[in-house]
C-alpha cells in the first residue's frame, strides 16, 4: 500500500527534538530565555527592527489591529480571498471589514480597486501575502502614504519571501516603544508600576510563547534557507510535471530565485470542462494516497462575512476561487518523486473526467 502522502507536515530534526527535551528538563518551559533568543534571530533576519513573537499569526493580527487603534465605527479594507483570521479579527475589534477582489492567478488584493472603497472611517488597509507573489509592496504603501492608512500584512504564508531584498512577516515593530507595546498586549495588558505593583489599562491577551515552542522556532529558523530552498524545488517540480487537459489554472510561474517563499501550491480546477465535483477530485486523491487542502473560503459569503451585506456575485474572483481551489501538498518533508506522484494522479483523474465534445 502507498503511504499517505500528507497535505503539511513539520521537518523536525533528531536535535530538535533533544532539544526541546533540554527545555523541558530546564524547568522553565514557560517565556524565558528562547523567546528573547528566537526574536533577536528573527529581528536579525528581518532586517535589525523589533520582532516580537506570539503563539499564533491569529494573535499578531489581533495585537496589529490593537496596535493600530482600530476599534468601532473603524473600517478595514481587506482581501475576501484570505483565511478566517482576517474576518474574525477585525469584527472582534468592533471594526468593519470592507471587501476588495483579488487577482485570480496571484490571488493577492487587487490594489487598484482599493482607492474606490476609502471612505472617511477607513483606518487600515490588511492584505494577505499569497505565496509565490508578494502584493506589490510599493504600490500599496504609496497608496497608504497617500490616504493616511495603516497597513497591516498578513504574512502567515510567506516568512522568508523578499521584497526587492527585503524581508516580510512577524509581528516586526517600527520603534522599541512598539514593541513595549506588543508584550503589554500580548500578556493580559499587564503593565509594571515603578513599584513593583502592576495594572491593566487595555484588556490584553494571552499570547505568549512558551519557550518549548521558540525553542522549535529557533532551530526552524536555522533550517529556514535550506526548507525555503527545498519548497522552491518542489515548487518548481509543479510548474514542470502538472500538466493536465484539460489544464489548471496555477500559481504565478517564478524567474529565477525571486525571493519568494513556497509554503503551500494552490490551484483551481477547470470544473467547468469536468464531469466531477472538487468534493469528488478530492476524494479521488485521496483514494492513491495523496491530502488535499481548500484555501480559501470566499470571506464576504461566509455567515459572519454575509453580516456586513455582501453577496454573491460582489467578489467574482474571489468566489471562482473559493469554489474552483485545491491545495496539493508542498512541504519540506516531501520529495521530488512525491511531486511527481500527485502530478500523475492529478492528470489522471482530470484527464479520466473530462467532458466529451458534443457529438455532431
Ligand atoms: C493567510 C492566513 N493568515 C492567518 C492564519 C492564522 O494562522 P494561525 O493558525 O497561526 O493563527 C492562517 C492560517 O491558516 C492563514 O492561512
Amino acid at each position: 500500500m502507498v503511504a499517505m502522502l500528507k497535505f503539511a507536515s513539520p521537518l523536525l530534526d533528531a536535535e530538535t527534538i533533544a532539544a526541546v527535551g533540554d527545555v523541558l528538563r530546564s524547568g522553565h518551559i514557560t517565556s524565558g530565555v528562547w523567546v528573547e533568543r528566537f526574536e533577536a534571530a528573527l529581528s536579525a533576519f528581518c532586517g535589525g527592527r523589533p520582532v516580537r513573537v506570539v503563539t499564533s499569526a491569529t494573535a499578531a493580527v489581533e495585537i496589529a489591529l490593537q496596535l493600530c487603534d482600530i476599534g468601532q465605527g473603524d473600517e478595514v479594507i481587506t482581501c475576501g480571498q484570505s483565511f478566517f483570521t482576517v474576518l474574525n479579527m477585525i469584527v472582534k475589534q468592533r471594526a468593519t471589514p470592507v471587501f476588495v477582489d483579488c487577482d485570480l492567478v496571484t490571488r493577492n488584493i487587487e490594489l487598484g480597486r482599493v482607492a474606490a472603497r476609502i471612505g472617511p472611517r477607513t483606518r487600515a488597509i490588511m492584505p494577505t501575502h499569497w505565496p509565490g507573489s508578494l502584493v506589490d509592496m510599493d504600490a500599496l504603501y504609496a497608496l497608504a502614504r497617500h490616504h493616511r492608512l495603516r497597513v497591516i500584512e498578513d504574512a502567515a504564508l510567506v516568512i522568508g519571501s523578499r521584497w526587492h531584498g527585503r524581508p516580510i512577516g512577524a509581528i516586526v515593530c517600527n520603534d522599541a516603544d512598539e514593541a513595549r507595546r506588543v508584550e503589554v498586549l500580548r500578556f493580559h495588558g499587564i503593565e509594571r508600576q515603578r513599584d513593583g505593583t502592576r495594572d491593566v489599562a487595555f484588556p490584553g491577551g494571552k499570547f505568549n510563547l512558551p519557550d518549548v515552542n521558540a525553542r522549535i522556532g529557533v532551530a526552524q529558523l536555522e533550517r529556514l534557507p535550506a526548507f525555503l530552498a527545498h519548497r522552491r524545488r518542489l515548487a518548481d517540480r509543479y510548474f514542470e510535471r502538472l500538466v493536465t487537459e484539460p489544464a489548471c489554472v496555477l500559481p504565478p510561474r517564478p524567474h529565477g530565485d525571486d525571493g519568494q517563499s513556497w509554503n503551500m501550491f494552490a490551484v483551481l480546477l477547470p470544473l467547468d470542462r469536468l464531469r466531477i465535483t472538487r468534493a469528488s477530485f478530492r476524494d479521488a486523491l485521496a483514494q492513491q494516497g495523496i491530502a488535499t487542502g481548500i484555501s480559501y473560503e470566499a470571506l464576504h459569503l461566509c455567515t459572519l462575512g454575509r453580516r456586513f451585506g455582501y453577496h454573491r456575485g460582489d467578489l467574482p474572483n474571489t468566489e471562482r476561487i473559493a469554489d474552483c481551489t485545491v491545495t496539493l501538498p508542498l512541504h519540506a518533508a516531501m520529495t521530488v518523486d512525491d511531486v511527481d506522484r500527485v502530478c500523475a494522479a492529478c492528470a489522471d483523474v482530470i484527464g479520466g473526467s473530462g467532458q466529451q465534445p458534443a457529438a455532431h
